[in-house]
């Protein structure tokens, strides 16, 4: 008799990571909107303070980070729950909240990770279609919702498509939503966001208590490689649930350290994300040039469709043997278009050229 795994196994998709991690050359890695800059200093500095006490598990309540990031966002610690990366609390959500029979609503395409959240459970999932200018259509998300839903998210900047919504228009779909809803928006980019203060959705917190407010360590503070998210809560209900589903210590002591260290250096990670949106000036201006449409991105990395006369393969092949690591947008739900993560000036100008040339080359392919 052949082995058998859980029925769930088949309906899980695969998530679909980007390749060529191991590979020694000299890449471009634009390819999962991952920080190009490393570690603070002071922020090693915490990681190496941490390494001596790794024989003893790590903090399970993560209180000093969660104290800071307290202090930072005027949010009381119960409402703040803590993630080995963003992604363990969706996936935590998924488990606290949903089940068959409930409804999951979010837009499409949007970030990888969601339709795991149903399939994973078992509960529907709805996608609704971006709009025109690939930012998500909230009236039409609140005409999906019925009284099965259970969770709504609303990913804000969206990945993959970069675009984002004003705040004031998640607020007007807020008082829309009905109270038994949970809403998750997702804000793993919002320091990117030039349109509202990444600070203004906090205030939502305390009208929405069936909200919550997602955002990482792993993009803006460059600490991916260590794992660790957070979320801000309407109410510690939330928060108690998507600890009752998870393992122990799931936020590991290097993390919880950085993490807490790197909160104490705004200043650091604000010049980042001025060289990140002068890059994105520059990049998209370059885009333009050679003839594409970036959408207009509030993130820190940009999203485009390719010409008609290329196929989507040829132009990441041809990236690939330059060199530069992009994802192809029918990985992420859109065949024929391309997201790019904005690097180091160096690295934009190796993509940029390498695109020119896989475009020429892929066109002659075809010719
Ligand atoms: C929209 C969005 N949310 C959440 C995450 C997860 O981030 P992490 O699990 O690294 O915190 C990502 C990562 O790419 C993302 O794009």
């Amino acid at each position: 008799m052949a082995l058998e795994f859980s029925e769930r196994i088949r309906r899980i998709p695969v998530y679909p990571a980007a390749e060529s991690y191991g590979d020694g050359r000299d890449l471009v890695r634009l390819a999962s909107n991952e920080s190009p800059y490393p570690p603070l200093p002071a922020v090693r500095d915490a990681i190496a303070g941490a390494l001596d006490g790794l024989n003893r598990y790590p903090d399970p309540t993560s209180t000093a980070l969660r104290r800071r990031l307290s202090e930072r966002y005027g949010v009381p610690q119960s409402q703040i729950a803590i993630g080995n990366g963003s992604c363990d609390i969706l996936l935590a959500a998924s488990e606290a909240l949903l089940e068959p029979g409930a409804e999951i609503v979010y837009a499409w395409p949007s970030f990888s990770v969601y339709p795991h959240l149903s399939a994973a459970s078992g509960a529907t999932a709805v996608t609704v279609p971006l709009d025109d200018e690939e930012r998500h259509d909230l009236p039409a998300m609140l005409r999906e919702i019925t009284v099965a839903t259970r969770l709504v998210i609303v990913c804000n900047p969206n990945n993959p498509t970069s675009t984002a919504v004003p705040l004031s228009a998640i607020a007007s779909f807020l008082d829309e939503v009905p109270d038994y809803v949970w809403v998750f928006i997702d804000e793993a980019y919002c320091e990117f966001n030039v349109l509202d203060d990444p600070e203004a959705s906090i205030e939502l917190l305390t009208r929405h208590p069936n909200i919550a407010l997602l955002r990482t360590f792993s993009k803006v503070y460059g600490l991916c490689g260590l794992r660790v998210g957070f979320a801000l809560c309407g109410s510690q209900a939330l928060v108690r649930a998507l600890d009752q589903v998870r393992q122990p210590f799931f936020c590991n002591a290097l993390a919880q350290a950085a993490a807490t260290e790197a909160l104490s250096h705004q200043d650091a990670v604000e010049d980042r994300v001025t060289r990140t949106i002068a890059e994105r000036i520059s990049v998209d201006e370059r885009l333009r040039a050679l003839g594409l449409a970036p959408a207009d991105s509030q993130a820190n990395f940009c999203w485009f469709s390719l010409p008609d006369d290329v196929e989507e393969a040829d132009v990441v092949r041809g990236l690939a043997e330059r060199g530069v690591l992009v994802r192809a947008g029918s990985a992420l739900g859109k065949d024929g278009a391309l997201r790019v993560t904005y690097g180091t000036s160096e690295e934009n100008i190796r993509f940029l050229d390498a695109l020119a040339e896989a475009l020429a080359a892929a066109r002659s392919s075809l010719a």
